[in-house]
């Protein structure tokens, strides 16, 4: 299909699977309109954790767009059920909203959920904020602020935004351990990482607001560091008044093999956000939970969206949480994304790498490059690797700095056989090599 009317900026050449016109999609699978049938392992990068189409989504929205679709402010039954849900997913279900510790604020998508959180922290503390290397909060003018990815630099310099401050000296921009998530949180990279943290806060903490952080480095190359760790830099973040925004759009809700991924690491942060599979891969919404003092301190007038909390995003995010409670279970998550991994190491070559937690796994090439390939060899195999699956019916997500990492991200409610059905499909690339 000529895209005659696409501006060449909105596409994404560097995707395999950018070319390929879907018109169906059930359950953990796509069509194309050829009839060719695709396994989801992309799964809209989290939004579709429950896949597509899910019969008990379709019901409710259906049902909610009969009742009332959108409403002239957005007071209504369906949002202040989901904000009670959503603080109970942070406070515990035991608590009454007398006791609530948390407010939930909504929102439509992912990067302006990251940009309310932000101005709620810079509320209660004015200053600059720190993130990660590698990190990725969104597009808005203000996320590529805070974000990692090629060419958000271009988009920063082009618009005038400055980039957090770096450089080796004086950096807020902290380096992520890619020690993966079997480290004890004690590695040389993990002491690495901290002492960036540490120099930083020594001279700057004052003007410091909060530090926000992905619980594991999603759009920029599917990295993993241990709860050990994220506990360590918490610790120490808190003992300067920083504030902690815990950015967990892609890998919380059930993704990781937890709801909450900082909770139930045992770092609790100031804020939770959360989006894509929290509108079931059916309507965008997305949400900040804070600390209930802390939420309150954004003075009303410097926010709102037309569209945020409707009653339809609203009631379908209800039963997302429902369905995902009912159907998938976080230990079994955890157990069966293991055992995925552990038969998926056994199937490829062993120059490869398997890392991840939950449903989240990559697949690391860059061993290749290792053996005295070079590393744009790497990126060669992983993206004819991505290209043969997809030939095959699979598909998956080409991505780290080099291009030569490979991330599986399949619904949490997958079944065994399409999981067995895409480890042969993956370890097929080797034999036929
Ligand atoms: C961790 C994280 N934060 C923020 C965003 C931005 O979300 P959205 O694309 O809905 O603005 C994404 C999107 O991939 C993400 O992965």
């Amino acid at each position: 299909m000529p895209q005659t009317y696409r501006p060449k900026g909105a596409g994404r050449s560097h995707d395999p699977h950018d070319g390929l016109v879907f018109i169906r999609g059930c359950g953990d699978t796509l069509w194309d309109g050829k009839g060719k049938a695709y396994l989801d392992f992309i799964c809209g990068y989290s939004a579709l954790n429950l896949g597509h189409a899910h019969p008990r989504l379709l019901a409710v929205a259906q049902t909610q767009l009969s009742q009332l679709a959108f409403c002239t402010g957005a007071t209504h039954p369906w949002r202040s059920e989901l904000e009670k849900k959503l603080a109970q997913l942070v406070d515990g279900p035991s608590l009454e909203s007398s006791e609530s510790n948390s407010k939930v604020w909504l929102s439509s998508t992912g990067a302006r959920a990251v940009e309310i959180a932000w101005k709620i922290a810079f509320a209660n503390r004015p200053g600059k904020i720190m993130r990660f290397h590698l990190s990725y909060h969104g597009r808005s003018l203000a996320t590529a602020h805070i974000s990692d990815t090629g060419n958000s630099d271009a988009l920063r310099h082009s618009f005038g935004v400055h980039p957090s401050v770096e450089g080796p000296e004086h950096s807020c921009v902290i380096p992520f351990p890619m020690c993966g998530s079997q480290c004890d949180g004690k590695c040389e990279e993990c002491d690495a990482s901290m002492d960036v943290a540490r120099h930083w806060l020594e001279g700057h903490s004052e003007e410091t607001s909060a530090m926000i952080l992905e619980p594991a480095i999603g759009a920029r190359g599917y990295y993993f560091a241990c709860g050990a760790y994220f506990r360590r830099l918490v610790k120490l973040l808190r003992s300067y008044g920083v504030q902690v925004i815990s950015d967990e759009i892609q890998m919380g809700l059930g993704r990781l093999g937890t709801m909450i991924a900082s909770i139930d690491d045992g770092w609790k942060p100031d804020f939770v956000v959360l989006g894509k599979s929290l509108g079931g891969g059916i309507t965008p919404i997305s949400a900040v939970i804070g600390d209930r003092d802390r939420m309150d301190k954004l003075p009303q007038g410097i926010e709102s969206e037309t569209f945020a909390a409707n009653p339809l995003a609203c009631r379908v995010a209800l039963e997302a949480i429902s369905v995902l409670n009912d159907e998938c279970g976080t230990a079994s998550i955890s157990r069966r994304g293991n055992l995925f991994r552990e038969r998926l190491r056994d199937s490829i070559s062993a120059n490869c790498s398997v890392d991840g937690r939950g449903f989240a796994t990559v697949i690391d090439v860059s061993g290749l490059s290792n053996q005295g390939a070079r590393s744009d060899d790497s990126s060669r195999v992983a993206w004819d690797w991505v290209c043969h699956a997809q030939g095959r019916g699979l598909l998956v997500h080409l991505t780290g700095v080099e291009r030569n990492r490979i991330a599986i991200i399949p619904p949490l409610n997958v079944g065994d056989v399409a999981l067995q059905q895409a480890i042969e499909i993956l370890s097929s690339f080797w034999k036929v090599r």
